[in-house]
């Protein structure tokens, strides 16, 4: 490197001479002459930065005022001045006819005929002959080109400042500051130039060679990065507001932490047909590593599969055959309701019989679940409860505009005895209003584990149509009996997707916009606050 050869240099002179007094005095490598020019003490000065961070050198700067030749100064320097240029063009006294002003115009130029003609008489370097001119004289001295030519090389001018002042007012000179420098030996001082560390690494500690290494200096003066702070997704916006109406209206968050289920807790237990559609490979993944789970507690299991296969409860059941392979099968949930089952058959413990202990807050978000029913009076271990979760689910969807592979679910669910759909409805009414949503339909719908079974639109004013926004619906007793609820215990609950309304309220009609790979940083970043 250039810089390197500098610094070789200027190391080699401190070592052989001690001090390097004027820095004009050196010859930089690959130069001919002397580093007088102002461009040639810049980079002495960067070479001279580098050591002294290292502590190889010191030195002091010394301020000069130098001349620089402007465009017009730099072609008299080498062309000579205009009056030369005039005294040149014309013909010897009394040798061959003299020239006429035209005739010089065309010979030298219309500005330097002009200039110089009367620079030229001053001098008494040229007399009329005639109509013509001639020169006066058989040699002349051309002082301002000499002088020129001596600023140009050394950027001053030994016959001093008068005459620099008068070039400076004919625009031939400009001035210009410099610098040049005074060079010490600094405390680091050597002559060979070792690249100083910027890291301190496991091998250095290991070897020893960090205790004789010379490392980089810190830049404590130096900009840091500026941090980025960080941004809440606006699904985890949405997200946080959603959970406050559940609380709000006093229900409690059930662990939704298990994304991998078996086929029992996802369908079997929700009374979904072995042979339902929704289980196929095409619309859930299954897990193949391990391929099968846990088995279910046996009696619960047993209820569950007599259920399916012969009936009961008042039920006539599916009346075909039940696979013990396909209920243990292991999944990637399609939907929270596989976490909202679990819940229930754990609310179920004590009408079962079993012995439960401090589970009250689990289930009722510390207060006690009282819905439009009130408590019971019945001593059969049944408590209400009013539990919801927000999480994410999987379906093996063909991805496109407003499908992914993995979305999230908001469901809310309600235990108490005697529901009606009224009470449903009443819940759902509630819930969409706190959301901003006012106008509500309900269209009859099928799910296998809830009869009746609803559908919700919601009018969506921007888009001046109803859209659908969720499902619910009055789990079956076929899927609440084999749990161990009493008879008169209903349970109803409605699902919705958070990315729905998340995206409705950015305003964003592209799934992908707000998940995955082109999802754009900024607009996370800036997304607003919500407020439904
Ligand atoms: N699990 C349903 C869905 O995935 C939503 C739902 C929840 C329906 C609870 C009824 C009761 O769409």
């Amino acid at each position: 490197m250039a810089s390197e050869a500098l610094q070789q240099l200027i190391l080699d002179t401190l070592n052989e001479h001690g001090t390097i007094k004027d820095t004009r005095s050196l010859i930089l490598p690959n130069q001919l002459e002397l580093a007088t020019s102002h461009d040639a003490q810049i980079t002495i000065l960067g070479a001279l930065n580098s050591l002294l961070s290292r502590d190889m050198i010191r030195y002091e700067s010394h301020e000069v005022i130098s001349h620089v030749l402007s465009p017009e100064g730099a072609q008299i320097a080498k062309e000579g001045s205009h009056e030369a240029r005039v005294w040149a063009a014309l013909p010897p006294k009394g040798q061959g006819s003299p020239m006429t002003p035209a005739q010089l115009k065309t010979k030298v130029g219309e500005a330097t005929a002009k200039v110089g003609q009367g620079n030229a008489f001053k001098q008494k370097w040229i007399v009329k002959e005639g109509d013509g001119l001639v020169k006066a004289v058989d040699s002349i001295k051309d002082v301002t080109q000499l002088d020129l030519q001596e600023i140009d090389t050394t950027g001053d001018l030994k016959s001093g400042e008068k005459v620099l002042a008068d070039l400076r007012k004919r625009k031939l000179i400009v001035q210009r500051k410099g610098q040049w420098f005074t060079v010490h030996k600094g405390v680091n001082f050597s002559t060979s130039i070792a690249k100083p560390e910027t890291d301190l690494t496991a091998d250095m500690l290991a070897s020893g060679t960090w205790k004789t290494s010379t490392f980089k200096k810190y830049n404590f003066e130096a900009e840091g990065i500026p941090p980025a702070g960080g941004a809440l997704h606006p699904l985890l916006k949405v997200r946080e507001e959603i959970r406050n109406i559940f609380l709000e209206m006093g229900f409690a968050e059930m662990p939704t932490s298990s994304f991998v289920e078996s086929a029992f807790w996802c369908f079997d237990a929700l009374f979904v047909p072995q042979q339902h559609p929704a289980r196929d490979l095409q619309d859930t993944f299954y897990i193949s590593d391990p391929v099968k789970s846990l088995p279910p507690e046996p009696l619960y299991y047993k209820r569950v599969s007599t259920v399916h296969e012969y009936g009961g409860y008042g039920s006539t059941g599916y009346r075909a055959p039940w696979s013990h392979d396909e209920s243990s099968k292991l999944l990637l949930r399609t939907h929270t309701t596989a976490s909202s089952t679990h819940m229930l058959y754990k609310l179920a413990a004590r009408c079962r019989g079993e012995e439960v202990e401090g589970d009250e807050k689990e289930f009722t978000h510390g207060a006690k679940a009282t819905t439009a029913h009130g408590e019971s009076t019945a001593d059969d271990g049944f408590q209400p409860a009013k539990l919801f979760s927000i999480d994410r689910v999987f379906r093996n969807e063909t991805m496109d505009a407003t499908h992914l592979a993995e979305f999230h679910q908001v469901e809310g669910v309600v235990a108490d005895r005697g529901l009606t759909l009224a009470d449903l409805i009443g819940f759902m009414r509630v819930f969409f209003k706190k959301m901003g949503i006012e106008k509500v339909r309900f269209k009859p719908a099928y799910n296998p584990y809830t009869e009746p079974s609803l559908e919700i639109f919601a009018f969506h004013p921007m888009l001046n149509k109803w859209v659908e926004v969720g499902n619910s619906g009055m789990f079956r007793p076929e899927m609440l009996e084999p749990m161990g609820f009493p008879k008169d215990v209903r349970v109803h609950g409605w699902g919705l997707s958070l990315e729905r309304p998340t995206m409705i309220r950015y305003g964003i009609n592209n799934i992908r916009t707000l998940l995955g790979h082109k999802v754009s940083i900024e607009g996370i970043e800036n997304s607003a606050a919500v407020m439904f």
